[in-house]
């Protein structure tokens, strides 16, 4: 017997067009798209060719002319500032169109990139929506990212503007974001001619003359600005995610094929409805903070929350509570390790027992693998259907979900289920063969990607090959491995490459050991994650120093956590090193990475074939030991 998601998804797959045609009909466009999807320039696919829209108009103006002008649009809910602040649709349109008035007036037009450092306040969504109105495409940085990282994201948007705020708050100290950006542009070669920023009251940021301009200053004289049609391809925004080395991928959101999939997964995945209320509790710095604090809350029509905040310490792990019963929040989206968090201050659920969440409907979890243990605590405790779904940066939405608003499928513990509408998801070998139903290999997407998904990486089409499509081609690589079963859920088990997820942060483990590379006294390096109770992995790193170094070894892994932390930022979440003799390795010099992993993760091992010096691995185990990993935790 079919149901609904059945339907959808063979329409989604056999025939995409009318699928996602009809998808498109809820949304306003200035024109209608002349093609659904063009293929005639694979492996580029584009969607809604000849289409013109505007991203910001959809999120708010229609929903304005709607009959929604007075209905709630944001809660901005701070509690380390102690603030609520609810906007209406017809308050934001306004404050978003003076700031796009702001940025025309520093000369920003379509195309200009706009570059975002700013901490979970509002006026970091209303300077997104502000880009999408006039048809600038915004890149936003997350602000545990250090100057370094910001600054080769400026290099590579080349930002006309940068908006920024004096600090961000987090649980124990103010984080000073304004020093962090001149510092960004210090070391850039590609400048900006303006930086706008927001002084927060407990800190004031010296600004430069000539080049800073303060936002309320700007804002208080300034002209409101239209919504200006853009293609359906035009880009959106870009946003950096890790890669496997040291440079981040630009990956780059369509506004036409963005705006369709979202609104429709709104509906069709989260089971939310126009004045819903609906929390992302996650960061305007990736991509969850993307499509689902700011643009799919907004195209549908419900409430959104900006939460400024921690699931535990601001003040205690009942804070996701008390916002959820404070404004009647439907449905909540976050990472497992936010409930990892939760569940160890407050193992037996006792603070939800204070609160009426009545209105709580569904808790959506992602970001990393969603551990059994969590997800039944929270069925437990909160006694609302838990759902793991599966998605990337680069994917935009999930790949993988149980679809709420076409069919509930049973949970099978440790799998996002099924293959979400648009995802033509299959597991293959090496050579690109399908495997058997229960087989591990490549999880992979057959081409075309549904609307949504990159078409591309920020000027870098070759690299957008090379990353995603040249490996099983045909098919997009997900980069991770897992399996499908034979009732159709998929597994998604570890990443191929050397991405690590370190509280549902993407992180590139190649990147670090370059930054460890640089110390003067090693050798040679190797960084891994291991297995962490609250944040699923974190990294660690094995040193080789050059021969003749007679330092104390604790000095040398301090200066290399700092260097970590002032080149990639607090967010790697980099605090343990060893210094080891050498690294075992392959005949041919491969640093054998899966078996410290599962030395360092307590797992059972087999002396690999190919190893070099099987005694090495004895001194692996003493050096993780030494550091309170392997044999230790036994
Ligand atoms: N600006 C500046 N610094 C930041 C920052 C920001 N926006 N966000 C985090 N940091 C810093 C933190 O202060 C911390 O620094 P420290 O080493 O000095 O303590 C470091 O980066 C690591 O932060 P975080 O990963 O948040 O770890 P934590 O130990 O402070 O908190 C959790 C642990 C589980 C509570 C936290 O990671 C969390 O809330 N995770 C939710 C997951 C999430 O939002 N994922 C997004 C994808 S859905
Ligand atoms: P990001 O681009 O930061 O969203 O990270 C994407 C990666 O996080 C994926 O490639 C997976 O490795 C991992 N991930 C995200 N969601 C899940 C999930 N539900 N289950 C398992 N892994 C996940």
């Amino acid at each position: 017997m079919t149901n609904l998601y059945d339907e959808a998804y063979e329409k989604s797959i056999n025939d995409p067009e009318s699928f996602w045609g009809e998808a498109a009909e809820n949304c306003f466009w200035y024109k209608k798209w002349d093609k659904v999807l063009d293929d005639s320039n694979k492996p580029f696919y584009r969607w809604f060719v000849g289409g013109e829209t505007n991203t910001c108009y959809n999120a708010l103006d229609f929903h304005i002319e709607n009959g929604r002008g007075d209905q709630v649009a944001l809660i901005y809910d701070s509690p380390v500032t102690d603030t609520i602040k609810k906007y209406t649709y017809t308050e934001l349109r306004d404050e978003v169109a003076k700031f796009a008035g702001v940025l025309a007036a520093q000369g920003v037009t379509k195309g200009d990139r706009v570059l975002i450092y700013m901490p979970m306040i509002a006026e970091a969504a209303i300077s997104m929506l502000a880009c999408a109105r006039i048809g600038a495409v915004h890149s936003v940085v997350f602000g545990g990212f250090a100057a370094k990282e910001l600054a080769t994201r400026i290099n590579d948007a080349k930002p006309k503007v940068i908006v920024s705020a004096s600090c961000g708050i987090e649980v124990k100290r103010v984080i000073k974001y304004k020093p962090l950006m001149d510092e960004a542009i210090n070391i850039s070669t590609s400048k900006p001619a303006k930086c706008i920023i927001f002084q927060r009251p407990m800190e004031t940021a010296s600004m430069i003359e000539g080049r800073d301009v303060d936002w309320v200053d700007a804002m208080a004289d300034a002209a409101p600005a239209d919504c200006v049609p853009v293609a359906a391809t035009d880009p959106l925004y870009i946003l950096y995610t890790s890669g496997t080395t040291g440079e981040p991928k630009g990956v780059v959101r369509d506004n036409g094929g963005h705006m369709v999939a979202l609104k429709w997964t709104m509906k069709n995945i989260y089971d939310v409805d126009a004045g819903d209320v609906y929390w992302a509790a996650s960061d305007v710095g990736w991509v969850v903070g993307h499509s689902y604090i700011v643009y799919g809350p907004l195209f549908r029509g419900c409430t959104t929350i900006l939460f400024e905040g921690k699931p535990v310490g601001t003040p205690d792990a009942g804070v996701f509570w008390r916002v959820i019963s404070q404004h009647g929040v439907r449905s909540l989206f976050t990472a497992p390790t936010a409930f990892r968090a939760i569940k160890r201050d407050d193992p037996k659920g006792e603070l939800i027992k204070k609160y009426d969440l009545s209105n709580f409907k569904y808790l959506f979890l992602a970001g990393e693998r969603s551990d059994p243990d969590t997800i039944q605590w929270s069925e437990r405790n909160l006694k609302v259907p838990v759902i793991d779904h599966w998605w990337q940066t680069e994917t935009g939405w999930a790949i993988c979900a149980n679809c709420m608003g076409l069919h509930f499928f049973p949970v099978k513990y440790g799998s996002p289920t099924k293959a979400a509408p648009g995802w033509n998801v299959q597991v293959v070998d090496p050579d690109c063969n399908q495997v058997k139903a229960g087989e591990i290999g490549a999880l992979v997407v057959k081409l075309p990607l549904p609307p949504g998904s990159l078409p591309t990486l920020w000027q870098n089409d070759k690299r957008y090959v090379e990353s995603y499509l040249e490996e099983f081609p045909g098919y997009y690589k997900t980069a991770d491995a897992g399996y499908i079963d034979t009732e159709n859920y998929v597994y998604v088990m570890s990443r191929t490459d050397d991405i690590i997820n370190v509280a549902g942060h993407r992180l590139s483990t190649g990147a670090m050991e370059e930054v460890l590379s640089d110390h003067p006294d090693v050798a040679e390096c190797a960084v891994l994650g291991v297995a962490d109770d609250l944040k699923g992995q974190i990294p660690v790193g094995f040193l080789v120093l050059n021969a003749g170094v007679d330092r104390d070894h604790s000095e040398i892994v301090k200066e290399v956590v700092g260097m970590v932390r002032d080149r990639i930022g607090p967010v790697a979440a980099f605090k343990t090193a060893t210094v080891v003799k050498r690294l075992p390795k392959t005949r041919s010099g491969k640093i054998l990475r899966g078996t410290i992993q599962k030395i360092a993760d307590n797992q059972e091992y087999k002396v690999p074939a190919t190893i070099d010096d099987p005694a090495i691995l004895g001194e692996m185990e003493e050096a993780l030991n030494s550091i309170g990993l392997a044999g230790s935790r036994k």
